[in-house]
């Protein structure tokens, strides 16, 4: 089955809970940058992306978005897929997983397991994380996930298991026989120690939500999302299909031979994907390999920090090689790395804008002066300076060593390593014009003068020719525009494999020459953070994620919509865009009324009016004749507060004592079964039933803290 003159290698599929961000960004930027490069050694490559459609995660955001889990899928997978067509990203194919080849091909494959006696019928009882979408070790109703740190939700399921148990021998010797499956190092010690530990069964259908592909045989179950997930890699190559094609590009491709990660999925790749192939008699991919977080400033980047970089403000000013070769550069592959506009500004103009772009503008332009825009012809004959010939010599050398240690770092996957192996060479050619004075050898007019000038200048060309070769998986766009400007025609077809030093054609004439890099000023970082924050603000407003509204003290909390459902006070912003602000005056504002702004947003100032403070739940019980409502009593910071919320259904009261609540802490009382309530508990109302989930910090925070 496996053709070594081929190269198979995938991201993982995108959560369509969540839009794309410069972390999505990074892993599929070092895929391309891999995909690029074996295209040019000649591999016949195929890149596969896609997005991660099924899930409750996502059943619960598109509820809350007002859509179905379709819509909501299409208009998220349809924004991965148009940034990084964008960033002309060079992936071979998108699946999704709502697709009807891959639910094919996950049916098969549980049918598979089923047929080989790895998949029996069970039931489970316990903590479910609906983020992680994973059973926990967790101990009652809302206790933190061990994983993320949300909190769980308790379920009691008849399910479908896999058994993993069984499993635990055969992963370890293949671990053992396989040392560079998981990569790096490190992460291979974790799983190891992880199997070691012992595998329990792994439940592998749901049946409390019904967003996923139904188990053949009995659609009440849905597929487990990860069995789903992880199969893309193999439906997206016709696993599942009876199609001739289909089977033939499967035997071509498969197994893959790098599945790049973030850290966070290791274990769903590297423990449970190898054991449902072991267990279904297919071939293993050859290496899987985890990269770290991308942090901004230092912290990860979050919705609720409000730190989240978007990929787009960077395309649109620096443009996508500065993101490429930052990303590439400046984060060591493995480890966490850290963005800034700062750095990112110091990055371009330091290496792209003075490094690359000032080799190549002046080496060209030299060309253009002295040679009428033709590469000249290099002479070394006795008459020629020495201590030239020298220098001359001394950077071919360094150029075939660039090129050995670069492919060698690059190989593996340590790209910081390559870059700055390749940026040295630039400042070695650098070195050697400032050394050389070619302009002082212009001025004069003696043949060994002349001679010695073509020397410098086809020396300088020729290593310009090879940094721009290497650096072209990185940055595709400046290289492709430098090879055109030294008239080589187009990039993507030079054989990498058979780069050295010497293939400069003498009299190539050069293309037009124009900068590549125009330096960016100190301001451009200003802008760039204005252009994210006005990103993010619009973002908000038409936010796909789950919305934040109030849940009040009334029966109706549970009535059909969810903004309905709110009542007594201005909806927040996150509320869907043209729903009433539900208790609010229907009539139109009178003259000399702020008006906040057309299409129901309100301004800045309107935000303000509503007091929003951290609460602690110091005593709660249920209101006797309602079923609905609960009377809590919240310390605010200066008072405690008597409340009467909606949200006996979804919460015990005696469970809710001492957990930290969001309260509009400045609403005018108001009586409920002739109990006043006085403000109002914040929360998400998911779903048709509207079900409230109380909003919460994952951070400890002090009680009677604002918000805002
Ligand atoms: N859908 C699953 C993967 C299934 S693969 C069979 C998933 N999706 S995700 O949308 O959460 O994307 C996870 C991947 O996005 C990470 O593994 C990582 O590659 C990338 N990143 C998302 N945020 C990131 C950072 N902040 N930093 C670096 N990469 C991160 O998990």
């Amino acid at each position: 089955m496996d053709n070594p003159n081929k190269f198979y290698i995938t991201t993982p599929i995108y959560y369509v809970n969540a839009r794309p961000h410069i972390g999505h960004t990074y892993t599929t930027v070092v895929c391309d940058a891999i995909a690029r490069r074996q295209r040019m050694m000649g591999v016949d490559t195929f890149f596969l992306t896609g997005t991660d459609e099924h899930g409750q995660k996502i059943e619960r955001s598109a509820a809350a978005a007002n859509c179905t889990p379709k819509e909501f899928a299409d208009k998220v997978s349809a924004e991965f897929r148009g940034l990084w067509d964008k960033m002309k990203i060079t992936y071979d194919d998108f699946i999704r997983t709502t697709e009807p080849r891959h639910i094919r091909g996950v049916q098969a494959m549980f049918t598979r397991l089923q047929e080989r006696g790895y998949i029996y019928k069970g039931s489970y009882s316990g903590q479910y994380c609906v983020s992680d979408e994973l059973y926990v070790d967790a101990v009652g109703p809302g206790a933190p996930c061990p994983e993320c740190g949300r909190p769980t939700e308790t379920v009691h399921e008849e399910n479908y298991f896999f058994k993993l148990s069984a499993l635990e021998e055969r992963l370890l010797k293949f671990y053992a026989e396989h040392p560079d499956f998981i990569r790096p190092e490190t992460r291979r010690n974790e799983v190891i120690a992880f199997v070691k530990s012992g595998l329990r069964d792994l439940s592998v259908s749901r049946t409390s939500f019904k967003w996923g592909i139904p188990v053949p045989g009995d659609p009440k179950h849905v597929i487990y999302v990860w069995l789903d997930a992880l199969t893309n890699y193999m439906t997206a190559l016709g696993f599942g299909s009876d199609d001739p094609k289909d089977q033939e590009k499967l035997k071509h491709y498969w197994p893959a031979d790098v599945h790049m990660i973030g850290k966070e999925i290791v274990r769903f790749h590297c423990v449970y994907w190898p054991a449902f192939l072991l267990a279904a008699d297919l071939p293993l991919p050859k290496s899987i390999v985890a990269h770290g977080w991308l942090l901004f400033e230092e912290s990860k980047m979050s919705k609720s920090r409000g730190n989240i970089v978007r990929s787009e403000t960077i395309l649109d000013t620096l443009g996508q090689d500065a993101l490429r070769y930052f990303l590439l550069r400046e984060i060591v592959f493995g480890q966490d790395g850290s963005f800034s506009f700062d750095a990112l500004v110091q990055r371009y103009n330091g290496d792209l804008a003075n490094g690359l772009g000032n080799l190549s503008s002046r080496t060209l332009s030299m060309i253009n002066r002295y040679f009428d825009g033709e590469v000249p012809y290099p002479r070394s004959s006795p008459s020629l300076n020495p201590a030239f010939v020298e220098k001359e010599s001394a950077l071919k050398q360094q150029a075939e060593n660039t090129i050995q240690q670069f492919n060698e770092k690059f190989d593996r996957f340590d790209f910081s390593g390559a870059l700055k192996e390749l940026w040295f060479f630039i400042a070695g050619v650098d070195g050697y014009i400032a050394e050389t004075h070619p302009w002082s050898l212009a001025e004069e007019k003696d043949p060994d003068s002349r001679a010695q000038l073509a020397t410098v200048l086809y020396t300088a060309a020729e290593a310009l020719r090879i940094v721009t070769a290497l650096a072209h998986p990185i940055i595709p766009e400046a290289t492709d525009r430098i090879w055109r400007q030294l008239g080589l025609g187009d990039i993507t077809q030079v054989p990498l494999h058979e780069l050295a030093w010497g293939q400069l054609q003498i009299g190539t004439k050069l293309g037009k020459v124009e900068p590549v890099f125009p330096r960016a000023d100190k301001s451009m970082i200003e802008r760039m953070q204005q252009m994210e924050q006005q990103r993010s603000t619009e973002n908000e407003a038409k936010t796909t994620e789950t919305k934040v509204e109030q849940v009040t003290g009334t029966e109706s909390a549970s009535a059909s919509s969810p903004v309905q459902k709110a009542e007594g006070g201005a909806a927040l912003p996150g509320s869907p865009a043209g729903a009433p602000a539900p208790g609010a005056p229907s009539s139109s504002p009178a003259v000399g009324e702020r008006v906040g702004t057309t299409d129901n947003k309100i301004t800045i100032d309107d935000f303000l009016k509503v007091e929003l403070r951290v609460g602690q739940v110091k005593f709660a019980e249920k209101v006797k004749g309602a079923d609905k409502l609960l009377r809590i009593e919240v310390d605010i910071g200066t008072e405690v507060r008597q409340i009467v919320a909606g949200i006996a259904k979804a919460y015990e009261p005696e469970k809710l004592i001492g957990r930290k609540v969001v309260i509009v802490a400045n609403l005018a009382p108001r009586k409920l079964r002739g109990l006043e309530s006085n403000g109002m508990i914040v929360a998400a109302s998911l779903g048709e039933e509207g079900q409230p989930v109380l909003a919460g910090f994952l951070e400890d925070v002090p009680v009677g803290a604002k918000l805002k």
